[in-house]
């Protein structure tokens, strides 16, 4: 995989940071990464990471993804440091979760989870398009993430089919989650199938259950081999994997 371009979103902990320290290790690894974060506090990780790998340049930008005007701010500052080359590679990955379940469920409850793991991505997605579009445009045909994509990291519990009676109770507690995911998977097919002639590659993928703040400490993966796992994932998707929900190593997830 050669990607000369990439912005991870909620790039300071978890998941996302995990993503920008092993992308900048990789064989050949990424000329810039544009790593998003929504505290000035919160930056110290990254901060350590700019300063000890000195072949990427890493970029931090100041983004609340509920926020359209922090998303076309940080479009100015992409698009002004990538130029016609346009944004490589978007991982969408900034998102929450709070538990609370049925029927005790609130409308605030609802609107916290699609605020931040529907409505975000999908805006995020919309306002760095033409950057992705230039991406995909210095290559003539084929879709992959060398070229041009999208990953947009989605959940199991999103996935309507794995959500049987056999479930543990305690994930039953996460309705305002597994419906924004289930929306995010959905708004993405959309946004995948309108957008399929731009070489752009569209894909929901599960990490699977990790230790960070949100997996808690019980999760069975550590960030590490999630993130490694994706990694190596990443140069198999191509439009067969368009528009499509996958698992870590890729394997198709029933929506
Ligand atoms: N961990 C798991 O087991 C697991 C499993 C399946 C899917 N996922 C998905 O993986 C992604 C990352 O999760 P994680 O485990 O790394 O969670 P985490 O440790 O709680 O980190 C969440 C990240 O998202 C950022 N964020 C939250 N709301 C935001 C907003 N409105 N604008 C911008 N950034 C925002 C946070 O920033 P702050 O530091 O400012 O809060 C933080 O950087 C999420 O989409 C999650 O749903 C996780």
């Amino acid at each position: 995989m050669e990607v000369e371009s990439v912005m991870v979103t909620g790039a300071n902990r978890g998941i996302g940071l995990e993503f920008v320290s092993q992308l900048v290790k990789l064989s050949k690894p990424p000329r810039i990464v544009f790593a998003t974060y929504r505290n000035e506090s919160a930056v110290q990780d990254l901060k350590d990471i700019q300063e000890k790998y000195k072949e990427t340049q890493i970029v931090l930008i100041q983004m609340d993804i509920s926020k359209m005007s922090d998303i076309e701010s940080a479009k100015n500052i992409v698009d002004e440091k990538v130029g016609e080359k346009g944004l490589n590679l978007l991982i969408n990955n900034a998102g929450v979760l709070k538990y609370l379940g049925f029927p005790e469920i609130t409308v605030e409850n609802m609107l916290f989870h699609f605020t931040t793991n529907t409505v975000g991505p999908v805006m995020v997605l919309k306002v760095m398009l033409p950057l992705l579009q230039n991406s995909a445009a210095q290559k003539t045909s084929g879709m992959n993430v060398s070229r041009a994509a999208v990953i947009n990291i989605s959940s199991l519990m999103g996935s309507i089919n794995e959500l049987t009676d056999a479930h543990p109770k305690k994930f039953l507690q996460l309705i305002g989650y597994r419906t924004s995911k289930a929306a995010l998977n959905m708004a993405m097919r959309v946004a995948a199938l309108t957008i399929k002639d731009q070489g752009i590659l569209v894909v929901n993928m599960c990490p699977g259950w990790v230790k960070t703040d949100m997996g808690s400490d019980q999760a069975m993966l550590e960030p590490s081999e999630s993130i490694s796992t994706m990694l190596n994932t990443f140069p198999n998707l191509n439009e067969c994997h368009h528009g499509t929900y996958l698992d870590r190593n890729g394997n198709i997830i029933l929506f």
